[in-house]
């Protein structure tokens, strides 16, 4: 959905009214008592119609998260009303319009017939800066669930990188993009071996913002997972129906790349480099097999068990990379294993790593906050033992049991500084919509890396002072 503005210094009423219930003010101003008197008080999100106008009446609440979701409750009833034009008179919450712009997300860029798909927003100057702010986030989600949502014969290795290409040109974001010879003459074997049976090249992508203002001494390192097809390679996905939607497991590069863009057009005040490796997993004579011993970037020996468990290859070659940067604290983000969506479901993220525990906390919070949420799991090395290998230094798979910690485990091998790991493979894709959440890719992650990202800003520069 695009969005238009209009600017008024005294809203009229239009075809289609938002108000915010328990401002009598705007009541009293706008409509004749008898309509005030209508609308139902227990109603969270009423609507009056008279044979021009629909009024929609909110009643905030003191929960954020509740709030996103009466904001998608009144995005159905302006869809019912047929209207393209609001007028928004006196709410100004930003959960509530964030709920209501996250709610018009469409995906239908592959439909022959298009619906009209502008609406106008109506507001006054004291709505119109968190407004745009607001509305800006939402459109860095709405391009992460674009990359999501398209198929591999749309958007796979090499198509990616122009998307990503087009999206960063003419910003201030410094993009450098290593391609197949510069992988191989800096040993991402683990990238390189998952590539292998792909008829599309792989890269790595490194991008950069960092604002002159930004108080950091060391840079935040995001980083996400971009396999743009999971076949499961040799070890080739088991059950039925486990690789129609696996188009979505480039879903955390995705993220983190829709929170450097929105990063960029707030101008946050941060140092934040963006890396992700990028491949297909597939299947041909070419392909790395079960049982093959292959050799990370950091030159560790991978006992490969299973070519399904290819997620953590790809990011371990990034997490060393990593070290070089000398960061202030990493941030991995991937649809990791299907052991997470077992343990939690995709009502959350699961989280781990050894980055400090007011780091966790909060993360946390801000999860809770933001609506996408994250339940951290054990990190204890016990789980070590199940990565021992006979031939190698350890191997990619795990025992039956705790899948989702084995993989951190794995990926902690990699990692010398402050981590958090976030796999998403439950939240970042859904089959069905619920509140402002659309099917299939969600952008889960984006807000969530934003708001962490703005709360430690606020901590560096209160220790700053
Ligand atoms: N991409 C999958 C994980 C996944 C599962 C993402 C469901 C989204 C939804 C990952 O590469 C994978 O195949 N993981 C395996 C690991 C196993 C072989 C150790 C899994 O979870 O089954
Ligand atoms: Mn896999
Ligand atoms: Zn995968």
């Amino acid at each position: 959905m695009n969005f238009k503005y209009e600017y008024k210094d005294k809203i009229e009423l239009g075809e289609c009214n938002i108000f915010l219930y328990s401002d009598a003010k705007y009541l009293i101003e706008y409509l004749p008592s008898h309509i005030i008197k209508s609308i139902p008080k227990d109603d969270q999100c009423a609507v009056y119609h008279d044979f021009k106008t629909t009024s929609i009446f909110v009643k905030l609440d003191n929960e954020p998260e509740k709030n996103r979701r009466l904001g998608s409750k009144t995005w159905s009833k302006i869809v019912s009303s047929k209207s393209k034009k609001i007028h928004l008179i006196g709410v100004e919450s930003i959960p509530f319009w964030e709920g209501l712009l996250l709610s018009t997300y469409k995906f239908d860029v592959l439909k022959t017939k298009k619906e009209d798909s502008t609406i106008t927003f109506v507001l006054d100057e004291r709505q119109k800066k968190e407004f745009h702010r607001t509305a800006k986030t939402c459109h860095s989600v709405f391009w992460t669930r674009d990359l999501v949502n398209l198929p591999f014969n749309y958007l796979d290795s090499e198509t990616y990188i122009q998307a990503i290409q087009k999206r960063f040109q003419d910003t201030e974001i410094e993009l450098n993009i290593l391609n197949k010879e510069q992988l191989k003459k800096q040993n991402f074997g683990g990238l390189l071996s998952v590539n292998q049976a792909s008829v599309k090249e792989p890269s790595f992508v490194i991008a950069e913002y960092k604002s002159s203002e930004t108080k950091q001494e060391k840079p935040i390192v995001l980083i996400g997972k971009g396999v743009v097809y999971d076949t499961g390679g040799l070890s080739i996905k088991p059950t039925e129906h486990s690789m129609d939607f696996m188009k979505c497991d480039m879903a955390g590069s995705a993220s983190v790349l829709g929170t450097l863009d929105a990063i960029e057009k707030l101008k946050l005040n941060v140092w934040v480099i963006v890396l992700c490796p990028i491949t297909d997993n597939h299947i041909s004579n070419k392909a790395f097999a079960p049982g093959d011993v292959i050799t990370m970037r950091n030159q560790m020996t991978v006992e490969v068990m299973d070519t399904d468990a290819e997620g953590r290859l790809i990011l371990a070659d990034a997490l060393d990379y990593a070290k070089s940067l000398n960061p202030l604290l990493v941030i991995d983000m991937a649809t990791l294993t299907g052991a997470a969506v077992r343990a939690i479901g995709d009502q959350a993220a699961v989280i781990m790593g050894t980055a400090s525990s007011h780091n966790f906390h909060l993360i946390s919070r801000v999860g809770d906050e933001v609506g996408e949420r994250v339940a951290r799991f054990p990190f204890w090395d016990d789980y070590k033992d199940q990565l021992k290998s006979e031939i190698a230094d350890i191997k990619n798979l795990g025992g039956p049991t705790a899948g989702a910690i084995t993989a951190g485990k794995f990926l902690e091998y990699f990692v010398d500084y402050p981590w958090i790991h976030i796999d998403i493979a439950g939240p970042a894709y859904t089959h069905k919509s619920v509140h402002y959440q659309g099917v299939g890719g969600t952008g889960f992650g984006v807000r969530l890396l934003l708001e962490f990202i703005n709360r430690l800003l606020a901590e560096i520069k209160e220790n700053n002072q």
